[in-house]
């Protein structure tokens, strides 16, 4: 192992530091802390619901404190508020978006829509609190089959906003479905080709993928899945080496759960970094959640209005989870 030189041992000792301040302004506060996957390890490690994006708003429903922090991004914590509107909800960085969010806008999908009167709109949770008021069901990537699954045979479906997870519904489940055009920058970065050639070189790893990826990379995994399935799933499995095509957040976990095991980042193709991370994820950091905390800002404000039609397909899908 690396012995880390004087600045990573002072970094690390910062973050410590910082770590065991927000602890104890949490509790003074009365508050609770919500992280994805693809946070920060630091972040991940400080969490008291760490998990993927149906945890996550299982959690946020459970909340007995006042203040929910929401460690990950602005639809999550926009779920989070619109699942429990007493509270006050934080997200350390207020411009931690997502481009799957940002490719269906709420004018454009309500003419969608429209042409399409009988159909049953199904949204994927990655998307604004507009789309979910024009959804009559919100889904995630563990739960997706499952609500799909929960329509009736011969109602037509909708699925928003993401077309490469939709594709890959569609062809699980059978339904024809009409997709919306958007995807997710992190999972459509995965290059097939220099997936191909890791898979050469290590033989004896098994390729494993979320299915936000592009159908192509996901025509050629061992085993498809939300980030917390494929958590799971290394964890039960004989294979000693992996190869990852999500956000490398997850990595954290993996390599925690299973030490001896090899996990490598499925490359993308950008050449100029190995793997693949979410900017928007990554916007916050421990420092900016301390501060949230201290300031009890930024917050997450909405018009009750938008709040009460989006519970409705979010506690639909609550209910049918
Ligand atoms: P899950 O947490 O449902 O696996 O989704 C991953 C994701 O892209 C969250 O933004
Ligand atoms: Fe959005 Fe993709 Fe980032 Fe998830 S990984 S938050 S879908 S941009």
């Amino acid at each position: 192992m690396a012995i880390p030189n004087q600045f990573e041992q002072k970094k690390s000792k910062q973050s410590l530091e910082l770590s065991n301040q927000i602890q104890e302004l949490k509790k003074k506060k009365n508050a609770v802390i919500l992280a994805h996957y693809y946070q920060d390890d630091s972040i991940q490690e400080i969490a008291d619901f760490l998990g993927d994006s149906l945890y996550l708003a299982q959690q946020a429903a459970r909340v007995k404190e006042d203040i929910i922090v929401f460690a990950g991004v602005h639809f999550m914590a926009e779920t989070a508020k619109i699942i429990n509107p007493e509270k006050k909800v934080l997200l350390p960085d207020l411009k931690a978006g997502c481009s799957l969010a940002d490719s269906c806008s709420p004018n454009d999908f309500a003419i969608f829509k429209a042409k399409y009167p009988d159909a049953v709109v199904v949204s994927y949770i990655n998307c604004s609190a507009e789309i979910k008021t024009l959804s009559d069901l919100v889904c995630t990537s563990t739960n997706a089959k499952k609500i799909i699954e929960s329509i009736p045979l011969k109602k037509e479906i909708i699925f928003a906003p993401d077309k490469n997870l939709g594709a890959y519904l569609s062809k699980e489940t059978g339904r024809k479905m009409i997709l919306w055009e958007g995807s997710c920058v992190v999972h459509e970065a995965f290059s097939f080709d220099k997936i191909l050639d890791l898979i050469k070189k290590y033989p004896n790893a098994k390729f494993i993928a979320h299915p936000e990826s592009k159908s192509t990379i996901l025509e050629i995994a061992n085993f498809i899945g939300s980030t917390s399935a494929l958590l799971n799933f290394v964890q039960n499995d004989n294979a000693s080496q992996y190869i990852v095509a999500t956000e490398v957040g997850i990595l954290h976990q993996m390599q925690k759960y299973c030490p001896e095991k090899i996990f490598i980042p499925a490359p993308i193709d950008d050449d100029t970094c190995a793997c693949s991370e979410c900017a928007y994820m990554k916007m916050n950091t421990l420092e900016k959640l301390y501060n949230c905390l201290a300031f009890e800002k930024p917050e997450i404000k909405m018009n009750t209005d938008i709040i009460n039609a989006a519970q409705i397909p979010i506690k639909r899908m609550i209910e049918l989870s």
